[in-house]
């Protein structure tokens, strides 16, 4: 392979195959145009209308602690960065006795913001500051930020790009002073990142180092006080490229993931496409491998290759120059994308622990995952893989948690069952008419099934006997059982407080194209694209392996005359939501949905939305803050209890130039005026914090 001149050459061909008013930069270097190729999954696996009765008696399902600020079991210790919640893992009798109290966090819902607004807008009484930005340096012998002056070495020792997932918890005994936060970095924005004249090498090389996870102390005055991050600190830890992450699991030294590097097949460098998480109840940090074959140069022509995307084509990014392991034809690598499409565990709490790759939890395009403890003692993962017409997932540890034994719920992600979602509606087919116009039983509604792919350790797939093949090629595994095409599954979120599961389905542009699946009740609008919340009633615990459901919402804009459906509230009393992404609950209760996409949908800039769930407001959107120009909002953090919220402001000016940028986020360095001490004029990707003026 030759080396081109550069990025501008390798953005080029993708520009114009993007769907909708989305950025064809984001549709790029996020998803390797995942929307303009042909759908992954072609399988013939459809969806049944069954009609079946609705069984809504549920026992009370047990998690853990409180929403909102989850809860840390470290040793004996359990704290958390905004609630503190003495509370085990079988907490949630305790949460769940509170009901749906009034949250500390009171705003007046701020109006729907137009798309090219460079502003991080938030509500009246409240104000914002970055918690950390791209580019500031963690470590004391980071260098400060210079835009001008990139290096790898420096970028490996500052924030990296894009975070997407993050959350804050408490380090036990300091007294809500001190806390560590986790952020991942998804992907790169090089048009932006980088001068026209940095040579292409450099900026493959400082690139790879933006990606990866960060792991930062933080520090405040006392809990009315705004976080700040510590340079220095001793569990400060960037995860690059050259991390070893230990494969655990069935696939653990597979033949399926053994390249010439790495023999063990249990040792793998690097985390790609990371995406958004979960904090698990035992205080460590999962996060989901996505669009991992963007990085990848693939045969393309397997089947396996074509069912995740893998293609022969040269990447975005082009680091496939550099490093052999990136394209896939090499020999001695044919395995390194099977490497990739995991749920990643890191402990933020030990800087020097090696992070995981779970493999019992299947490799898919894992948005991310997130964790309950069911009443049984098991605990239960929810992850949505994200792409049209694709799956979720469950997975049942085998093993039971020990309340405050971290070593022991440390390794319960190593083995278990997993499982993958069909739905069935109870309205006849006549009534899904693909507009999202109600049913005549006036809800979107039904039951379902977990349907096996591993149980026992033993394989349950049709002409798949190898739990290593079922693990390594989940999607073709499910393809084989009949689970139900979802509108490009996003978080998948238990609620502490209820032990509901909340699905956020951000939309599908392809659903009832020709050839492609059409509407069904769980799915039920055609060319989908503002998306719906999906809310599961599991029928007994969290292990159980059927469940009911209805739609909480479809999204749109009313007043623009989008057909929505917000739990029968008024219409017209909701702020307008489109394309639903990442999910967080506050302490009561409510739920909070940060969107990823509303300018190609409703026109509007992305946000976060507080939803309330229960009486006579549930389904109330209110939109709390608006993200910058071209940003999405990502990794909600809700610490209502403290007033105070937190988001990831994820490529903010993506669609403009490093010369010519679309936004000054977070800084807004005035043109002609010197960049105060670690300022500069250009958009920085950073995690922020909302919180009142008067705090
Ligand atoms: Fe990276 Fe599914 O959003
Ligand atoms: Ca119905
Ligand atoms: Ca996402």
């Amino acid at each position: 392979m030759s080396e081109t001149t550069g990025r501008k050459f390798a953005l080029l061909p993708m520009l114009g195959h993007t769907k909708g008013k989305r950025s064809p930069v984001t549709c790029a270097l996020k998803c390797d145009n995942a929307c303009s190729g042909d759908v992954c999954n072609t399988s013939s696996n459809s969806y049944f209308r069954d009609i079946a009765s609705a069984t809504m008696s549920r026992r009370a399902a047990l998690g853990f602690g409180a929403a909102g600020a989850l809860a840390v079991v470290l040793g004996s210790a359990v704290t958390s960065a905004g609630t503190a919640v003495a509370d085990g893992g079988t907490g949630l009798a305790a949460a769940a006795k509170d009901g749906f109290g009034k949250s500390k966090l009171q705003f007046t819902a701020i109006p729907s913001i137009a798309a090219d607004v460079d502003k991080l807008t938030v509500p009246a009484g409240f104000t914002w500051q970055p918690v950390i930005r791209w580019g500031d340096p963690i470590f004391n012998t980071a260098p400060d930020f210079d835009l001008n002056k990139q290096t790898a070495a420096a970028q490996e020792q500052q924030f990296g790009y894009n975070n997407d997932y993050s959350d804050i918890l408490e380090i036990p005994g300091s007294k809500g002073r001190r806390a560590v936060l986790f952020a991942n970095h998804e992907y790169t924005n090089e048009n932006i990142m980088f001068p026209a004249t940095m040579p292409a090498a450099d900026v493959r090389a400082v690139g790879q180092a933006a990606h990866g996870l960060t792991v930062v102390e933080l520090e405040r005055k006392n809990k009315n006080k705004p976080w700040s991050y510590v340079k220095g600190a001793g569990l400060n830890r960037r995860y690059l490229n050259s991390t070893v992450y230990e494969l655990t699991g069935p696939v653990a030294g597979s033949s399926l993931v053994k390249t010439i590097d790495d023999p063990s097949g249990r040792a793998i460098k690097g985390t790609l496409g990371n995406c958004s998480g979960g904090t698990t109840p035992w205080g460590t940090i999962l996060s989901g491998e996505e669009n991992f074959n963007g990085y990848f140069v693939s045969p393309g022509t397997s089947a396996e290759d074509k069912r995740y995307g893998l293609t022969s084509k040269a990447t975005a990014r082009q680091w496939e120059i550099d490093d052999k392991r990136f394209d896939t034809r090499n020999k001695g690598y044919e395995n390194e994308a099977n490497r990739f499409g995991w749920i990643v565990e890191v402990d933020p709490f030990d800087p020097t622990s090696t992070p995981k790759k779970h493999s019992a939890l299947g490799r898919f395009k894992h948005e991310g995952a997130n964790v309950i403890v069911a009443e049984s003692g098991h605990v239960v993962a929810y992850s949505g893989d994200d792409e049209r017409f694709d799956y979720l997932y469950k997975f049942v540890s085998k093993d039971k948690y020990r309340e405050g034994d971290r070593k022991h719920n440390m390794t319960l992600l190593s083995a278990g069952d997993l499982y993958v979602a069909k739905f069935t509606g109870n309205s006849p087919a006549a009534e899904i008419t693909g507009t999202g116009a109600v049913p005549a039983d006036g809800a979107f509604d039904g039951t379902g099934e977990w349907l096996p792919l591993v149980v026992g350790g033993k394989s349950c797939v049709p002409g798949m006997p190898s739990v290593e093949e079922v693990l390594v090629y989940t999607r073709l595994a499910a393809d084989k059982v009949g689970p139900t095409k979802m509108d490009r599954c996003e978080d998948v979120q238990p609620s502490l407080h209820t032990g509901k599961v909340y699905v956020a389905c951000t939309n599908n542009s392809d659903r009832g194209k020709a050839g492609k699946e059409g509407a069904t009740e769980i799915n039920p609008r055609n060319a989908n694209r503002d998306g719906h919340i999906v809310e599961i009633t599991e029928s007994g615990d969290q292990t159980s392996t059927t469940f009911t459901w209805n739609l909480l919402m479809v999204c749109g804009d009313p007043a623009q005359g989008d057909v929505t459906y917000f739990s029968g509230f008024p219409v017209d009393q909701v702020s307008p939501i489109s394309c639903p992404d990442n999910l967080a609950f506050d302490a009561v209760g409510n739920l909070w949905i940060s969107t990823d996409g509303a300018p190609s949908g409703i026109g509007r800039a992305d946000g976060l939305f507080k939803v309330t769930l229960d009486g006579a407001e549930r389904g109330k959107v209110e939109q709390f803050l608006a993200v910058p120009r071209d940003a999405e909002t990502c990794g909600p953090i809700v610490h209502d209890d403290e007033r105070t919220v937190f988001v990831s402001v994820q490529h903010p000016g993506e669609d403009g130039t490093f010369d010519a940028p679309n936004s000054y986020f977070p800084d807004y360095v005035a043109a002609g005026t010197t960049p105060a001490s670690g300022q500069v004029r250009a958009p920085r990707p950073s995690v922020v914090q909302v919180f009142r003026t008067d705090a």
